[in-house]
């Protein structure tokens, strides 16, 4: 179902064994490692896997062989997600040179002690290898993950191997058909931070005819191709891609707890297209991280803790600095019993960031939401909607 083609098989690999991928992220539904191999004159595979499956892998890839020889290993991402497998696949197939550029293969010997004295190809970025009847061109693709990343053009069947690029979370074998979701939890999790250095590929990218995109997570994408570039275009550049506002809370008690939902229900009723309420210290961070991009307005709502912040808030404004958050209008709702400083602190944390619109009413709650502060959640809702 995976295969690009008859030449162009899949031999990746599902994990659903996985606890948190990059040992912070939940993935429910497991991960693929996306590898492929190329047959031809000259075989080649794209990529290797997680270190985790390299025997399903190195199997996967001797059947779609069938006895032939493998020629090529290209290596378009030295993460251990991808590359785990290649000390192996260098033992298993004796043939075969790794193809990389010359970061790729400093990264490699950072990773493994080995010496590629015949069996490694480097290449320069644009440079080509023809496999016969395929021919691969690669596009370098620096902070697209990591500074080494490369992207591969495939002309013959007009494929273009993504990299991380266009990945999600969740394996093959459970894969529904809705992409969106979790691609986008994936892509401002992982490569949030690099959005400039997304829009410079997409738009290297615009100048191939593309019929299919292979990237190293999740499906191979072969129609309406417009909409994953789209979304990937809005993601990139840290646009609005759905009217609503995110409210993001902690509490410790319950009470920051109940201005957070007080606001949400005076959202609505002030007209708000969508309200999503979020509780950072149970939802997966990751999930609100990827909330606060998909929307355009945010309330952040969290208490004093030890004369700052409460932790849970801080970590979630701390992410979405490191990844780069921005163009973005958010309102602050503080709380505290005895001396409310958490708005000043988040208010700190926005304004390290770039373009925040921070709205000038700042809800102050002290202890409990009381009934005469109704007013003061209503002008902030207002507010945060302009
Ligand atoms: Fe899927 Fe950046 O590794």
């Amino acid at each position: 179902m995976m295969n690009v083609s008859d030449k162009i098989r899949y031999v990746g690999v599902d994990d659903l064994d996985i606890d948190l991928f990059e040992s912070q992220y939940v993935v429910p539904e497991g991960i693929s490692y996306n590898s492929y191999v190329i047959l031809d004159e000259k075989t080649a595979v794209m990529d290797t896997v997680d270190a985790r499956k390299t025997d399903e892998w190195i199997n996967n890839v001797k059947a779609v062989l069938g006895g032939k020889n493998l020629d090529y290993i290209v290596c378009q991402h030295m993460e251990p997600d991808h590359a785990g497998s290649m000390m192996k696949a260098l033992e298993v197939f004796p043939t075969a040179k790794i193809v990389g550029n010359a970061k790729t293969f400093t990264y490699m010997s950072q990773f493994f002690d080995v010496n590629l004295d015949g069996r490694k190809i480097e290449v320069k970025d644009g440079e080509s290898l023809s496999l016969g009847n395929h021919n691969l061109t690669f596009v370098f693709a620096p902070m697209v993950h990591w500074p080494e990343v490369m992207v591969s053009y495939e002309s013959s069947e007009k494929v273009l191997f993504a990299a991380d690029g266009f990945g999600k979370f969740g394996a093959i074998s459970k894969y529904d058909g809705d992409w969106a979701c979790e691609a986008r939890r994936y892509y401002f999790n992982i490569c949030g931070k690099y959005g400039v250095q997304v829009q410079a590929l997409l738009k290297k990218a615009a100048s191939l005819d593309i019929k299919t995109i292979a990237p190293l997570h999740g499906p191979v994408l072969k129609e309406n191709l417009g909409y994953y570039i789209d979304l990937y275009n809005t993601w990139s550049s840290y646009g609005v891609e759905s009217e609503g506002v995110l409210v993001a809370y902690a509490s410790i008690h319950g009470n920051t707890k109940r201005a957070a939902e007080k606001i949400a229900s005076i959202l609505e009723k002030e007209g708000a297209k969508k309200v999503v309420v979020s509780d950072l210290s149970r939802d997966d961070e990751a999930e609100v991280i990827e909330d606060a991009f998909r929307y355009g307005r945010m309330i952040i709502a969290a208490p004093t803790y030890d004369g700052g912040l409460f932790p849970p808030m801080e970590s979630f404004l701390s992410h979405l600095k490191s990844k780069n958050y921005q163009k973005r209008t958010v309102g602050i709702i503080e709380n505290g019993t005895w001396a409310p400083v958490s708005g000043k602190f988040m208010r700190e944390k926005l304004e390290a960031m770039k373009d925040i619109k921070i709205c000038d009413t700042v809800v102050t709650i002290k202890s409990a939401l009381k009934a005469d502060q109704e007013a003061s959640l209503v002008a902030l809702a207002k507010e945060v909607l302009a």
